[in-house]
């Protein structure tokens, strides 16, 4: 497969579910929005953004799989090649006005994360990695920051259920607001992921995710020089259950902190 040639023409399905998103930014009614569990909101934005890449990826790749969030198709993580797609990540934003969602597609080869694309749909901006190339913002190569965990910004996000681990996340959170620069929770983690790609964040860390909202960006970190781990700086982090992305210094001063509150 010429990755550089798939990534190409999917970033066009990619834009194109963007802008169906962007075209129906504040004007979802309140009686089209389902409360999928408590906090966890979905309309048929997340699922028509959803079947627009599925029949765009699927002319890409005929006999590809998918894991999708919200299931417009058959989940099929067995091929050899699969689609990993969150179609709308920070939907709470999106529906509550607030300009901080992103498209979220990532392609697994053989067990392997190599291609990842993260489009900021309000700012047009298409993050995007290859495995082994690096990492870019539209045609920008992108890096992370080196700056100390003392100037440190730091994003991290909470589970939808507000009462999970509430104490370690609040311990956590402690640690990082007095020992980093500040602390930040803007509602979409692969967005927030590219924020750490691009130098904008130093540092981001959340639970209880699922693989879309993830796969690309946590490549689209490493591609930029950065260090992706689950809380205890293993490579389990794909599966969305821990992760800590920053750079090498701000990553091992939060992996510390963050593995004294999560056990394993
Ligand atoms: C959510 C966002 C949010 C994170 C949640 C995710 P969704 O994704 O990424 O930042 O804190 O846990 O589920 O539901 O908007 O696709
Ligand atoms: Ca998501
Ligand atoms: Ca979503």
């Amino acid at each position: 497969m010429n990755y550089q040639n798939i990534l190409s023409a999917a970033s066009v399905i990619v834009k194109d579910a963007g802008h169906f998103i962007k075209e129906h930014f504040g004007k979802v009614r309140i009686d089209e929005v389902i409360i999928k569990e408590p906090n966890s909101l979905v309309s048929y934005v997340d699922k028509q953004a959803e079947k627009i890449l599925v029949s765009g990826l699927t002319s890409i790749i005929p006999d590809a799989g998918f894991i999708t969030e919200e299931e417009t198709i058959a989940q099929n993580q067995n091929q050899n090649a699969v689609w990993i797609i969150d179609p709308l990540d920070g939907t709470t934003n999106f529906l509550h006005g607030l300009p901080y969602f992103a498209v979220s597609v990532a392609l697994r080869v053989n067990g392997k994360m190599v291609i990842g694309m993260v489009y900021d749909v309000m700012a047009d901006d298409l993050y995007h990695a290859i495995l082994g190339n690096g990492a870019y913002r539209n045609d920008t190569v992108i890096g992370v920051s080196q700056k100390p965990f003392t100037d440190a910004l730091i994003a991290t996000g909470f589970p939808y259920a507000h009462n999970d681990n509430i104490d370690a996340n609040l311990e956590v959170f402690k640690y990082m607001l007095t020992h980093a620069r500040g602390i930040r929770r803007y509602g979409a983690a692969a967005l927030d992921l590219c924020y750490v790609a691009a130098g904008k964040l130093q540092g981001y860390y959340e639970g209880r995710l699922n693989p879309w909202d993830v796969a690309a960006g946590g490549l689209i970190v490493q591609e930029a020089g950065g260090v992706v781990t689950d809380y205890n700086g293993g490579n389990t982090f794909n599966s969305g259950v821990q992760i800590i992305a920053a750079s090498e210094s701000v990553h091992k001063m939060m992996q510390k902190n963050i593995s004294l509150h999560f056990k394993a």
